[in-house]
């Protein structure tokens, strides 16, 4: 779909897939000033993009039996994940600073990359950064330790700095486009997805409005998930020991923010030296329990005993 068609089905109120798909062609073709078989091709691709119809549950079954997963390059983290990052599925990293949310997004945004023997999709990834933490350095590193040309493994990574919430939820809506335009795309990392809500509106007063900010967004990157079969990956950093005169009631109450979305929480937390402990929350499907995995030089790694 063209820019200016597109334009004029966002001018015309069509601003979402879910719009179009239930529009009329009639309706659609005299909003946008577009051709009726035209309307009727929209209305057709932005069905199949939603994939509205009855399905049986054979294939709702072949469906699940699709999900594929990515290797965080702990055999401990992918167990406890049930294999690694599940595609069409939001994961999330919760936990205090340093617990190592983002090292983990920079290792799956290289992990992603490799062959599907080796654990990966042989796809490539976005990542959307919105406290300036991501480092290239970093990227360099963990793919000569996994294998993989340094530069090219660069060259597949997508970053973008989110300057604030409303470029964060602009970024996105076009991410729709993008990814329909990059395939290859098998990874949406948002790191973090939180931070900027957080700062831009404080107090209880405004609590709400937030929150529904916050669902728009986090609606959009499962979306993504769901159209595009790609692993979205968010991290919200939680304090250890919430300060109440801080107040903020989401963190106080153990950073519940994403509570009510659909995927896999993943909490996070500081053991000794460079060791980590993770621990799923809320995942009557996955196996319960902790396990310990550490960050070295290489990236993310078993902890040695
Ligand atoms: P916040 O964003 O502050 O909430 O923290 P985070 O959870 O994103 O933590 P992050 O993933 O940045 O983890 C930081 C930890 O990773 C550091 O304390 C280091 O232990 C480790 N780390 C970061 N970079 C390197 C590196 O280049 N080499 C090694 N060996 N460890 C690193
Ligand atoms: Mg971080």
């Amino acid at each position: 779909m063209g820019q200016a068609v597109l334009n004029k089905l966002i001018d015309a109120g069509y601003s979402s897939l879910e719009a179009i798909a239930v529009a009329s062609p009639q309706d659609l073709s005299v909003a946008a000033g577009i051709p009726l078989t035209t309307a009727q091709r929209i209305i057709k691709e932005a069905r199949d993009a939603l994939d509205i119809r009855f399905k049986t549950a054979l294939e709702v079954k072949k469906e699940r039996m699709n999900v594929r997963k990515i290797t965080t390059s702990s055999q401990a983290l992918d167990g406890l994940l049930g294999g690694g990052i599940e595609t069409r599925t939001m994961t999330e990293f919760f936990g205090e600073f340093g617990s190592g949310k983002t090292q983990i997004c920079h290792q799956i945004s290289v992990n992603v990359q490799l062959p599907p023997e080796k654990g990966g999709l042989s796809g490539k990834a976005v990542y959307i950064d919105t406290e300036g933490t991501f480092r290239w350095e970093r990227i360099e590193a963990m793919a000569k330790a996994a294998g993989l040309d340094p530069d090219t493994a660069m060259d597949n990574i997508y970053y973008m700095r989110a300057i604030n919430s409303d470029h964060q939820i602009a970024i996105g809506d076009d991410l729709q486009e993008f990814i329909a335009k990059n395939p290859s795309v098998k990874v949406v990392i948002v790191d973090s997805v939180t931070s900027h809500f957080r700062a831009e509106y404080t107090g209880r007063e405004n609590l709400a409005a937030r929150q529904q900010k916050l669902n728009k967004h986090l609606h959009q990157l499962t979306r993504l998930a769901e159209i595009y079969d790609l692993a979205v990956i968010i991290t919200n950093q939680v304090m250890a020991r919430p300060d109440m005169f801080y107040g903020d009631p989401t963190v106080a109450v153990g950073g519940h923010t994403l509570y009510h979305v659909p995927g896999i929480r993943v909490q996070l937390k500081k053991s000794r030296g460079n060791k980590r402990i993770a621990r799923i929350v809320d995942a009557p499907h996955l196996p319960e329990g902790e396990i310990v995995f550490a960050i070295t030089e290489e990236g993310i790694r078993d902890a040695e005993e």
